[in-house]
């Protein structure tokens, strides 16, 4: 039985003094235990997240990372430094790292195997552009990101991933993607999986939505099928929001 996992990307949005200020706020609420909850904040704020985090059974992710072990790469983050620090998962792959930073599958793929050889958990973003949803490209834009993303990962590796279907045009547009059409990719996706690796991999991998995903359309979301949880962006900025999510 596959555990739901409510995970929130805060983006580039809080200072490390306003995390600590979410984590003391959310400390207030009643959480639901049968959710994973993971809060991905900046990099400036994990460290203070980690130990804010640790009593209220919430987990630390990144929201990116280098491929490379150490060395001259300006501004970026290793695993190490993330490992160090008490971080269990990192975001891959973000449609805005794509998008905004030209991040390419091969790179991505690169990514999410060093992170799995370094045993921190991936969350590999992927989805199809609102043009290619429109021109029905929206299945073959996906199977190509499955085919790239997961090329050269044993199927003892693949289990470990946790895949986000964040289709582009429902990211802080307030478009949520209908249960219906987001449990009808989750679902196609777990398929891919099946055909590439087995059904042990494909009964057993997580398969999150994201896309405006907040309090009022979370129940829905998290009840459709293949739907094992949601990434989301806006709606975990409120500690009080978080606290609806993770209670849907
Ligand atoms: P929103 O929930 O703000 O639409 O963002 C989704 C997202 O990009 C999470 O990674």
């Amino acid at each position: 039985m596959r555990k739901k996992l409510i995970a929130g990307n805060w983006k580039m949005n809080k200072t490390a003094n306003e995390t600590k200020e979410f984590f003391e706020e959310l400390k207030k609420y009643d959480l639901n235990k049968d959710v994973n909850m993971v809060i991905c904040p900046p990099f400036s704020s994990l460290d203070r997240a980690v130990n804010a985090a640790k009593d209220i059974g919430v987990a630390i992710g990144a929201q990116n990372m280098s491929d490379q072990e150490s060395g001259a790469f300006t501004g970026e983050i290793s695993a190490n430094m993330l490992l160090d620090l008490g971080v269990e998962y990192v975001i891959l792959g973000h449609s805005e790292r794509r998008e905004i930073f030209n991040e390419q599958d091969g790179y991505i793929n690169s990514k999410v195997r060093y992170a799995i050889e370094k045993n921190l958990i991936p969350i590999l973003c992927i989805g199809e552009t609102l043009e290619e949803r429109e021109a029905d490209g929206h299945f073959d834009k996906v199977k190509s990101q499955i085919e790239k993303d997961f090329e050269n990962i044993s199927a003892e590796d693949a289990i470990k991933v946790i895949i986000a279907y964040e289709p582009i045009w429902a990211i802080g547009t307030g478009k949520t993607a209908t249960a219906k059409d987001a449990s009808e990719m989750c679902h196609f996706i777990r398929e891919e999986i099946k055909k590439m690796y087995n059904d042990e991999v494909a009964n057993n991998i997580s398969i999150l939505y994201g896309g405006s995903v907040k309090p009022a359309n979370v129940n829905e979301l998290m009840n459709a099928p293949d739907i094992d949880g949601a990434l989301v962006g806006g709606a975990s900025l409120k500690a009080e929001d978080y606290s609806k999510l993770v209670n849907f």
